[in-house]
């Protein structure tokens, strides 16, 4: 189908056939419409382009062996979008305005729909911007609301096998109040920098630690973090991290399989502690972690000692994809078919 080598898909750009747009302009959102077009037209003083008035989401649509298509949590990703939103003063975007968007965007697709067993996906990329000119730094009048989908495979190319992540003591992603719980651009932006050199000294990611005290661990990149000892799920609590939609959903997997859950700070040296520890969310689904290096510090730690992911990630990973792919049976009313 369409002469894309699925089980080979890398995480990038494809083309897809339509993305899906919706306008606010008299403090009303437009019915959604497709277009074909890849581009966008707005004007140079928009507030997107000088003041970062953006905010991304990032979800998967998966194809089960029944043929049929599912969305894994869009309601979780639409109310996050509501909380960036008002994070940096943009129109909010109703859930139901987004649920018809996305849905559009998967069924106008849906032949880019990876097939199933190929372990690739439909990544679903929601975007709000402000698009109205301003040259005072104050939000925009007018926003677009857009989504796109591309067909993906693995967030880093190593998959399910653990690679090592990095904690480089220079660089911050978000400060303690700033906009780290929410998923707008700019956090990006300021991670490009220390992403660049974890990536060329060989680490798939930066580790980074809580800007204010440098003790506790934050998360990842791209990613949330967790550990696993003794029969626990530990993951960070913090106040400059994305609340997470795979974490919160693996949180209350690891519960359902009869471990404990902690949300807590955790220091820095507690690692040396996990028996397993990984990145988790939409597009690195869970990639279990190696080694962590302090580089400044001259410190390592070692968490899978043979290289291989360990039994708890393992069983976490297979339930969360039996899951959205429909093998497993969905108890907690995760997923929406759309076809
Ligand atoms: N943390 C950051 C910084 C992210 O960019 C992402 C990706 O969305 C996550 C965590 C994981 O969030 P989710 O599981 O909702 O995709
Ligand atoms: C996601 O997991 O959806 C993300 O947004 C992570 C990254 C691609 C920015």
């Amino acid at each position: 189908m369409n002469g894309i080598d699925w089980s080979n898909l890398s995480f990038g750009y494809m083309k897809t056939d339509y993305n899906v747009r919706s306008y606010y302009k008299d403090g009303k959102w437009s019915t959604p419409t497709e277009t074909t077009s890849e581009n966008i037209d707005i004007h140079m003083a928009a507030t997107c382009l000088h003041y970062g008035q953006e905010a991304f989401e990032g979800l998967k649509a998966f194809r089960g062996k029944d043929g049929k298509i599912r969305i894994f949590r869009m309601r979780e990703n639409a109310l996050r979008m509501i909380s960036s939103s008002h994070g940096i003063m943009m129109a909010e975007l109703p859930v139901e305005v987004f649920e018809e968007a996305v849905i559009k965007a998967v069924k106008l697709n849906e032949r880019f729909v990876p097939p199933y067993g190929s372990g690739a996906s439909l990544y679903i990329r929601p975007l709000l911007i402000g698009t109205s000119a301003q040259v005072g730094v104050k939000p925009a009048a007018e926003y677009m609301f857009l989504v796109f989908v591309t067909p993906v495979g693995p967030y880093f190319k190593e998959g399910f096998k653990p690679t090592p992540v990095v904690i480089l003591r220079g660089y911050d992603r978000a400060a303690p109040l700033g906009t780290g719980t929410i998923k707008v651009g700019g956090n990006y932006a300021a991670s490009l920098a220390a992403g660049h050199i974890a990536h060329e000294k060989g680490y798939s990611a930066v580790l980074y630690l809580d800007a204010k005290e440098k003790k506790y661990l934050d998360e990842c990149g791209p990613a949330n973090f967790f550990g696993i000892k003794e029969n626990t799920y530990i993951t960070p609590q913090s106040s400059s991290i994305l609340p997470s939609i795979t974490n919160k959903s693996l949180m209350q997997l690891a519960e359902d399989m009869g471990m404990k859950v902690e949300r807590r700070p955790i220091l820095e040296e507690e690692l040396a502690t996990f028996e397993e520890a990984g990145q988790v969310g939409t597009a690195a689904v869970i990639s279990p972690i190696l080694r962590v290096d302090d580089l400044d510090e001259n410190k390592s730690y070692v968490i899978s000692k043979d290289g291989n992911a360990g039994s708890v990630s393992t069983a976490l990973y297979k339930k969360l994809r039996g899951i959205q792919e429909g093998d497993e049976p969905d108890t907690h009313g995760w997923v929406t078919i759309v076809s």
